[in-house]
């Protein structure tokens, strides 16, 4: 499994990216706008820091304005992802815009049903919301299995994102799962890389060197 970091905090980018670990940032309006800066501008200093795919959200509601939102950002970089809701216009815009050769993320996929049909409209990913699910007591990684499980069945070349990440388990049951990518807040990315016994590990082994002396 592939990571994303889930944010549009420049710092925390510029911090994932040296760690080696991720392939490329996913944003949303809620994140954006946490940012409170110009959302082309935020987009040009991710794009100076990452060299991997860059989701960037569109707002508008018909295909029509999501188009012409999608090509102005897709002119900042060939990294730029659309970013784009999953709904009958939502899937409009995917068509076109795959056609274009411009790769999309159909994004707030609550169902197995949407996953299918986004990657039959030509979505580069698609991005299940975990978190949000089990919120209201569903099974969020279990959709994951779903769709990974579809997916391979049905040949659908999209590629999937375990997206509402909220803690360290939901990445381990992604990968469990056979997700393609989770996109990980930046607290979770760092806390995934701990475990106290390597700690602990750490402290023994400094302890014992110093027994040398
Ligand atoms: O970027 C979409 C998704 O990851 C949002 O997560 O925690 O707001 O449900 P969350």
């Amino acid at each position: 499994m592939r990571f994303f970091i889930d944010t549009a905090n420049v710092e925390q980018i510029r911090e994932a990216w040296e760690l080696g670990v991720i392939e490329g940032v996913t944003t949303n309006p809620t994140l954006v706008a946490r940012e409170g800066k110009d959302f082309q501008q935020l987009l040009q200093e991710i794009i100076a820091i990452v060299d991997g795919p860059i989701s960037a959200e569109v707002i508008s509601l018909d295909s029509r304005g999501m188009v012409d939102e999608a090509l102005a950002l897709a002119r900042l970089s060939p990294n730029i992802v659309i970013k784009i809701p999953m709904t009958a216009e939502g899937l409009k815009a995917t068509k076109i815009l795959t056609a274009k050769g411009i790769k999309t993320n159909v994004t707030l996929i609550f169902s197995l049903n949407q996953a299918v049909m986004a990657a039959r409209a030509g979505a580069t990913y698609v991005s299940p919301f975990v978190g949000r699910l089990d919120d209201v007591n569903a099974d969020g990684i279990g959709l994951v299995r779903d769709i990974v499980d579809a997916f391979a069945h049905y040949g659908l070349d999209s590629k999937i994102i375990a997206a509402s990440i909220r803690n360290v388990g939901h990445i381990a049951d992604a990968i469990r799962v056979g997700a393609h990518y989770a996109t990980v807040p930046y607290d979770i990315l760092l806390a995934a890389t701990k475990h106290p016994l390597t700690d602990q590990g750490i402290a023994r082994f400094l302890k014992d060197w110093e027994k040398l002396k």
